[in-house]
């Protein structure tokens, strides 16, 4: 299947034969002319689109307006302002009442535990949706609230963020393994008055009490001077009370132990979600709000520290996820779609919850860790749905490489026939790894580049057509007009590296900073006058493929040589004694910069002095001399935020053997820091 031109990364991987067959583009040629036509002509592209949808009203005229442009006035973007629509109306009712959709499957919830697991349909989805969206009425939650989530990967956490939009209120999910101190930073930020949470949440082997967490923030909340109104507690840890209780509907096969946990409870605003499920009526009427309405906040870590709390609309936001999860996916009905992000990210936002309930999807759900109770569970999982699609990030692959083949060897997962990545640049060895070993050699892989504030996948080849290349995440998706930029804002023509940006909105872009409209622009439109920076370095070789190498934070240039942290990874981890690996930039008085390799071997492999060699050895054949790192750390691991993303701005400082390592609240291991400290290399 795949032709050699070169070195790995440059081999060409084409679509299966059967994908291609079945796919809704199946040509490049295909692709090209949808592509022109999307850029060419975005309205009558995306009002094609907007048509599969429902509108209360449609506002004729202009179909978008914006402006990239700060010198020329205001930044903003607009898709169908003026139209007005409803979100949770478009995944649940339309599918329900307009498609007949109501006894499918909308999502097979798996839990921690591989004996706990439920099934919940359309049709008992929207039942739940209206009842929930009662209650926060109830609590005095209206249109334009923020309301805050704080839950853990449970059903309930879709029902209350399709309620938020059934009523008009903004939902901002805040992820269930934040501290106290970030839940707090982000309550106060958005002014949320209503939170929902649960008792606790069983992580692998690990309990966790998230009332306790939310009570701890609360107590900061009131020293700010914030009161909250209402929490609404899901028993999530043992059955519900009451007898004819809501959440055994939903989770009819559920078999969670009872644990004695000790939930603080505050009666004045504390209450329980299945009591005030029972009381519920379950007809609500959609609030239709403005296209360009608030849909939801999600906060993003900014570079200042501060979380930036970026905002998405309705009408563009429903438009693009729907059609990005269509054609990247290519979800056909009958697919079994499993993305193992957890809903307090993006990738949890729109393809967990938005873009996948638009298409009438049936998903699988997951709450517990790759590695419980063995680290063969998402294989485990993939047979036991006949998953047909799956989708995870390059941390997981590489954390699952390391255990060796046999744990997925034993599993059939003959069903899969799209494998999807995100979160940061895969590695050539991982993507064969995902594409050889998980995939049999028979599955399309997907490398999707995008961000918080893209809303959808911006970079990304499509499963039946895009011929595909171990790392690039290939070709812009539709509407999306990338382009890149050197050091004085110049467009690079053909192949070269640069600063990544896009030229035009997409539907699904955000809108603003939640309140901050001004850092909105400065963080995005200040740098390149014209354009929506990234903050991403990209490359583009000879045949206009996309590699995107990693935050332009991480770009660094030795001996005048424009490197990419991630090129340097990419070259290290090809050794067969590496599992994880992460390069910093470090002063040089003689080249400026050098590189500092932080390295974590595979279990069994000892660091020694030819191992070093070897590795330098590798950078050096791979990419250069001058690539060569000035110094390899051996450690055990490597600080991570709790979503699993590499702290690089920690390894940053623990290179330069500085102290002051600012808010580390997002850290998931304190201990790996003070390990690196002790074990920095002899030679500095
Ligand atoms: O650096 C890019 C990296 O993740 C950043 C966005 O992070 P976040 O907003 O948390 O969203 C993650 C999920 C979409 C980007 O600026 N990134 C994401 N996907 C890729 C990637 N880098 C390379 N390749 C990707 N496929």
């Amino acid at each position: 299947m795949a032709s050699k031109r070169g070195d790995v990364s440059n081999e060409l991987y084409l679509p299966n034969k059967i994908i291609q067959e079945n796919a809704f583009v199946k040509t490049m040629d295909e692709y090209r002319k949808l592509y022109k036509r999307s850029v060419e002509s975005p309205e009558i592209f995306w009002k094609e689109i907007a048509d599969e949808f429902y509108w209360k009203t449609e506002k004729k005229g202009k179909f978008f307006s914006y402006n990239f442009d700060i010198s020329k006035g205001p930044v903003y973007v607009e898709w169908m302002k003026g139209s007005s629509t409803n979100t949770c109306y478009n995944l649940l009712d339309r599918n329900v009442i307009e498609k007949g959709f109501g006894d499918r499957i909308a999502y097979y919830w798996e839990g921690n535990d591989p004996d706990d697991h439920a099934t919940i349909t359309y049709k008992e989805l929207l039942r739940n949706v209206c009842k929930f969206a009662n209650v926060l009425k109830g609590k005095g939650v209206k249109k334009e609230d923020c309301v805050a989530i704080y839950l853990p990967m449970i059903m309930e956490v879709v029902v209350a963020m399709l309620a938020c939009s059934r009523i008009g209120a903004i939902h901002s999910v805040i992820f269930g393994g934040f501290s106290a101190q970030s839940l707090a930073q982000r309550i106060l930020d958005a002014k949320c008055t209503v939170l929902i949470t649960a008792d606790g949440v069983w992580r692998g082997t690990k309990l966790l009490n998230l009332k306790e967490t939310v009570d701890e923030a609360y107590k900061i909340c009131k020293e700010n001077g914030h009161h909250m109104k209402a929490s609404i507690v899901v028993k999530h840890l043992g059955p519900p009370e009451s007898k004819e209780d809501h959440l055994k509907k939903i989770t009819q096969q559920a078999k969670r132990p009872v644990y004695d946990l000790k939930t603080p409870w505050n009666p004045d605003i504390d209450c329980w979600w299945h009591e005030e499920m029972n009381r519920a009526n379950d007809i609500c009427e959609p609030e239709w709000v403005d296209a360009e309405n608030p849909l939801f906040i999600l906060y993003t870590s900014g570079s200042t520290g501060k979380p930036k709390g970026v905002v998405h609309t309705t009408g563009g936001y429903l438009l693009y996820a729907a059609t990005t999860f269509k054609y990247v996916f290519d979800y056909h009905p009958g697919d079994i779609y499993f993305c193992t992000a957890d809903v307090g990210w993006i990738t949890g936002h729109t393809y967990v919850v938005y873009g996948p309930l638009a298409q009438g999807a049936t998903s699988v759900m997951f709450e517990g860790l790759p590695f419980h109770p063995h680290p063969g569970r998402y294989w485990e999982i993939i047979d036991k749905y006949r998953v047909t699609k799956f989708y995870t990030a390059p941390t997981a692959v590489r954390a699952l490489m390391k255990y060796g083949d046999s744990h997925v060897t034993k599993y059939d997962r003959s069903s899969l026939k799209i494998l999807g990545s995100v979160g940061e640049p895969i590695n050539p060895e991982a993507w064969l790894w995902y594409h050889k070993i998980v995939g049999n050699e028979q599955c399309s892989i997907v490398d999707t580049f995008w961000q918080t504030e893209t809303g959808g996948h911006v970079l990304t080849p499509l499963p039946g057509c895009t011929p595909t290349k171990p790392g690039s995440a290939t070709f812009p998706f539709f509407g999306v007009v990338p382009a890149l930029l050197n050091d004085e804002g110049k467009e690079i023509q053909g192949p070269g590296e640069g600063y990544l940006v896009f030229k035009k909105p997409w539907p699904g872009m955000m809108r603003t900073i939640y309140k901050s409209h001004e850092r909105f622009e400065t963080t995005y439109f200040e740098k390149f006058i014209g354009y929506y920076c990234t903050g991403d370095g990209a490359r583009r070789d000879e045949d206009g493929y996309y590699w995107v190498t990693g935050r332009v934070d991480d770009m660094l240039n030795v001996s005048g040589h424009l490197l990419s942290t991630a090129q340097v990874e990419s070259a290290l981890i090809e050794h067969k004694a590496v599992s994880e690996t992460a390069v910093v930039s470090h002063p040089h008085s003689v080249k400026g910069e050098c590189l500092y390799a932080f390295i974590v071997l595979k279990e069994g492999y000892q660091f020694n002095s030819d191992v070093e060699k070897e590795l330098r050895a590798k950078v050096r054949s791979k990419i250069g001399p001058f690539a060569s790192p000035e110094f390899l750390h051996h450690t055990s691991g490597l600080p991570k935020t709790r979503s699993g993303k590499i702290m690089r701005r920690i390894l940053r400082k623990i290179a330069r053997n500085d102290r002051d390592l600012g808010d580390l609240s997002t850290l998931a291991d304190p201990q790996v820091v003070d390990e690196l400290y002790k074990t920095r290399p002899k030679n500095i």
